[in-house]
């Protein structure tokens, strides 16, 4: 590997991955490309430069924009507008031209410079339609799923690769999955070789955590600044439940993947934090509490946004299998990670995420 190119590379994946490979692989030319649409990535370009990733101003909906970076040897592909609301109540067209053509932009641009590609896709194209009709418990924090289930795809370690695909799944989710299946076609056609990480939820340091995307970083940022927070949808008690996993664990199996792009090509993973690191949003309150000290009365909005399930948990146990990796940041972990972060630099991140 000589140049590695990360789109969406000042973003809270982008930037945490283009800082990590620069420090384990000094001799790599790191080149992390974004147009700066997410509020608050400019303030990752400091440390891009700091840690001797170059920054291209571009942007994947413009082929060209790609070009200038000249030849590289693999991209990860982090740009998107990643929110699963987006196009609900608005236009979709910033989504379909980013997440659909922007991803085709670059998976051309890879045929061009004969260059592997790592996409960062979600557990979000699996169908909301079907998880919304499983049947749930409803616990005392959590909702979870009812035993004896008996369905393709969904255990008690939760949902794998071979969860059914066809149903409504969120406009984003329907780009995410158009997009794989572009991938997987020029892996087929073009020789270049590609893995494809549904990602459950990414959080940790350097996330810009808003209400429709990045969750559990806007949770403690609203704890420890006493901000206002709702539980929104599922009679608004907090039981919708995620599986969260810390971006430096996904730096570890993206390494592996380059290490080992012969043998994984192709190849399809969930990748999350699963079962063990699972977590409701009344238990992350309970958590956000006990960290920050600040207990906040925290509203009720009973109705269900569009495109929201109750519950979702990676099933990584293909992933573990096929490459070794498992995570290693529990949620304890995750979560003083995220507040010593909030804590350090409260003066440049507060008006962001207050
Ligand atoms: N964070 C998560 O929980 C999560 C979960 C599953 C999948 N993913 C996927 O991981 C990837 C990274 O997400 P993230 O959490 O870092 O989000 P992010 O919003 O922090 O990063 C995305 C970056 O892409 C940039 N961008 C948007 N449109 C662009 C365009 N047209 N051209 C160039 N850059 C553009 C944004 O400015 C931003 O910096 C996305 O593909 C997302 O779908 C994220």
């Amino acid at each position: 590997m000589q140049k590695l190119l990360i789109t969406g590379g000042a973003g809270f994946v982008g930037s945490n991955l283009a800082i990590s490979f620069k420090r384990d692989y000094p001799s790599w030319h790191i080149i992390s490309l974004d147009n700066l649409y997410r509020r608050g990535t400019e303030l990752t370009l400091p440390r891009l430069r700091d840690n001797g990733v170059e920054f291209v101003h571009g942007d994947i909906r413009v082929i060209d924009d790609l070009e200038r970076v000249g030849a590289f040897d693999l991209m990860i592909e982090c740009s998107a507008e990643p929110s699963v609301l987006a196009g609900y109540g608005n236009s979709p067209i910033y989504l379909n031209q980013t997440n659909l053509d922007g991803a085709l932009n670059c998976l051309e641009i890879c045929r061009r410079r004969s260059a592997d590609m790592l996409f960062l896709s979600t557990s979000r194209v699996y169908p909301m339609e079907v998880i919304n009709q499983l049947d749930y418990l409803q616990k005392k924090t959590r909702f979870a799923l009812a035993p004896g289930l008996n369905r393709s795809g969904v255990s008690a370690y939760g949902f794998s690769e071979d969860f059914p695909l066809t149903g409504v799944r969120s406009i984003y989710g329907a780009t995410k999955l158009c997009a794989e299946l572009m991938l997987q076609e020029y892996i087929a056609a073009y020789q270049i070789r590609g893995v494809i990480n549904r990602c459950g939820v990414l959080t940790g340091p350097w996330q810009m955590g808003k209400t429709d995307q990045g969750f559990v970083v806007l949770w403690m940022a609203k704890h420890l600044w006493r901000g206002r927070l709702s539980y929104i949808g599922y009679d608004g008690k907090g039981k919708q439940v995620r599986d969260i996993l810390h971006i430096d664990d996904l730096y570890d199996l993206l390494r592996t993947q380059i290490e080992c792009l012969d043998e994984l090509n192709g190849s399809v993973f969930n990748v999350g934090g699963g079962q063990a690191n699972s977590v409701s949003l009344s238990e992350l309150t309970t958590l956000c509490q006990e960290i920050t000290g600040n207990k906040l009365n925290i509203t009720s909005a009973p109705e269900t946004r569009a495109a929201d399930i109750p519950y979702y948990i990676s099933d990584n146990r293909r992933v573990r299998d096929r490459t070794g990796w498992k995570s290693r940041k529990n949620i304890d972990l995750i979560l003083s990670d995220i507040y010593a972060w909030l804590c350090q630099y409260e003066e440049m991140l507060r008006p962001i995420l207050e």
